[in-house]
């Protein structure tokens, strides 16, 4: 609960910067208003002088198809494993090829795009403007062919390789691994300042959606392996600084604490904890002090000459800093931060029709839509979903037990997503409701205007609690709000996806402000996949006139925010732009 005078500070702060950052149709959040090309920040952090762990990328591995990771089998396994005696320790359980699939299918490079000259890299995790600020780590080892030790290694995209940042004394790793039920960890920091050099101060939102795609990436990775990936909650921002050394980085370009996830692999070390249960505390803040000694070789590397400041951004991250637990009280939800209420555990069974959907239709692998995902830079105002394929994709954004992405999550779904539907066959071209918890219908009711029908699409599975609110053509309103784009209009649909916030941001706290916007990120990265796998293609879309959305709903105060745009449809390529394949700069090498 917030209620320390510190609490309510960082309340009213985080409060104001969300709001000085909206975009109006008559002004833009501050931001330097040119780009400062000189100054682009580098996209590579490197640590001059840490040795580098290259990873043989994945041949040859065809994976899963897409449709099975969400189709239970991995909860499965987990369930039977766990049943069989323990045979090995944790260590033994991560290859060096898993931890390259793992990244190569998470944060790796996926294509180059060149045009006169300039060329630039793009990933598997989408960006704001392909700034990349999220950097990500892997706490694990020993693994055989890369370290005889356990360590924490930093992802370098360029390489495809893991820069040893300290190594761990194999006690204190253990005691990590065991207190979380898992085989290793991977945690993501930010660089603020690659967004903020160019999008001022609404960067600090991008960051937190980036986050949102980076976890999600990294869980439909995990899933590719039959592995889990579980945020857990229990630690601080303060530990994870510990963990990773952040503490030696300082100013404009150091990197901030984002989220440590356990990786968890079915078998001997799955002790059923989730990273929602707080194990007790002084086990693993005892590891993590410990680690927090061992030596730091290498220094960040410089990524601009010259930068500005946004100190507004230093504020708000300051007032979101996630507080570690004091002390462990699993019957108090709201006191200890560690413990979240897990969701997942309450979630409806899916409807089996949604399943009969997609083995009718679709064998494309995970690993081959993972590494294809782009972002449409235009739509072509014609392609039309199917209404099944429509609703499947809604369904993915719905939390579930053997979810690949939402089984890690330890929050009640908080996002709602409102839909702006085009080009849908089947479905009358309207402004629609999803609503993503159970139970939620009346708040929205009593939030939306009172002009809204609330009636069901004919035709709509039973369990998606989809709304007609109304019929007719929103596609200059969603081109309009979503700042003139014409994407948000030239798609089949366009989304908005409403967050219940302040009540959020008073309890579980401040803090909860970038949950928020990661749950955004994972609904996006869930639907950047399912358009993939519909033959169609996706695009987050940042820049929004927040207050025109909340108007066209009727929606007042500030129990509900909009926090992020989406749109799907059929992209129209830049012809003039050249692909080449992510790693040909190493093949050439
Ligand atoms: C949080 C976020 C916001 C974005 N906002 C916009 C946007 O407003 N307009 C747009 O055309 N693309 C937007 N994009 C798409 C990015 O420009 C794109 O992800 C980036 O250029 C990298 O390309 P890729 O997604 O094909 O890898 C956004 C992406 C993210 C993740």
């Amino acid at each position: 609960m917030s209620d320390t005078p510190a609490d309510v500070d960082r309340l009213d702060l985080v409060l104001r910067y969300h709001q000085r950052t909206k975009h109006h149709m008559d002004h833009y959040a501050r931001s330097l208003g040119f780009m400062d090309w000189a100054n682009q920040p580098d996209p590579f952090r490197r640590f001059e002088g840490a040795p580098m762990l290259r990873l043989v990328r994945p041949v040859d591995d065809p994976g899963p198809t897409y449709d099975a990771l969400f189709d239970g089998s991995w909860a499965e396994q987990a369930r039977a494993r766990r049943r069989a005696p323990p045979q090995a320790d944790a260590a033994d359980l991560i290859r060096a090829d898993q931890v390259s699939a793992l990244f190569y299918y998470g944060l790796a490079l996926s294509a180059w795009k060149a045009i006169a000259g300039n060329r630039w890299s793009l990933r598997v995790n989408p960006s704001s403007g392909n700034l990349h600020p999220t950097e990500g780590y892997l706490i694990g080892g020993p693994i055989a062919g890369l370290t005889d030790q356990p360590a924490v290694l930093h992802y370098a995209p360029f390489e495809h390789g893991l820069e040893v940042r300290r190594r761990l004394d194999p006690a204190s790793f253990r005691t990590l691994c065991h207190a979380f039920g898992a085989v290793g960890f991977v945690a993501l920091s930010s660089i603020y300042w690659r967004e903020s050099w160019k999008y001022g101060e609404r960067a600090y939102r991008y960051c937190q959606h980036d986050v949102g795609h980076a976890i999600g990436a990294l869980s439909l990775s995990a899933a590719r392996l039959g592995w889990k990936i579980s945020l857990i909650e229990s630690v601080g921002d303060a530990d994870l600084v510990a963990l990773l050394g952040l503490d030696s980085q300082t100013g404009v370009e150091a990197e901030h604490p984002d989220v440590l996830l356990a990786i968890v692999a079915p078998g001997p070390t799955d002790n059923g904890l989730s990273g929602a249960v707080a194990p007790q505390t002084p086990v693993w803040r005892e590891a993590i002090e410990q680690i927090g000694t061992a030596p730091l070789p290498g220094e960040p590397n410089v990524l601009s000459r010259a930068h500005h400041p946004w100190p507004i951004i230093d504020q708000v991250s300051h007032a979101c800093a996630k507080p570690s637990p004091t002390g462990y009280d699993p019957a108090d939800t709201r006191e200890s931060p560690g413990v979240a209420p897990s969701y997942a555990a309450q979630a409806p069974e899916r409807d089996p029709a949604w399943f009969g959907i997609q083995t009718a239709r679709r064998r494309a692998l995970a690993g081959r839509l993972i590494r294809q995902r782009r972002s449409a830079v235009a739509m072509d105002g014609r392609t039309r979903l199917q209404a099944a394929d429509f609703y499947l994709m809604l369904a993915r954004t719905l939390p579930s037990t053997d979810h690949p992405v939402w089984r890690g999550w330890p929050w009640p779904a908080c996002v709602h997503l409102t839909l702006f539907v085009h080009r849908v066959d089947g479905l009358t071209p309207g402004l629609y409701l999803l609503v993503r918890r159970p139970g939620a219908e009346d708040l929205l009711r009593g939030l939306f205007s009172d002009k809204f029908e609330f009636s069901r699409p004919p035709g709509a599975p039973e369990g998606l609690s989809l709304y007609l609110l109304r019929a007719g053509d929103y596609r200059q309103a969603a081109h309009a709000i979503c700042c003139h784009q014409d994407i948000a209009e030239g798609g089949a649909f366009a989304v908005a996806m409403l967050a219940e916030f302040e009540p959020r941001l008073t309890s579980p706290g401040p803090w909860f402000y970038r949950r928020l916007f990661w749950e955004t990120g994972l609904i996006g990265q869930l639907l950047y996949l399912e358009a993939e796998a519909a033959g169609v293609r996706g695009t987050g879309i940042g820049c929004f006139f927040d207050d025109v959305l909340h108007t066209l709903l009727g929606l007042e105060g500030r129990a509900i925010q909009s926090l992020y745009h989406f749109t799907v449809g059929g992209a129209v390529d830049d012809t003039r732009l050249q692909t080449l394949a992510a790693y040909e700069h190493l093949d050439r090498a």
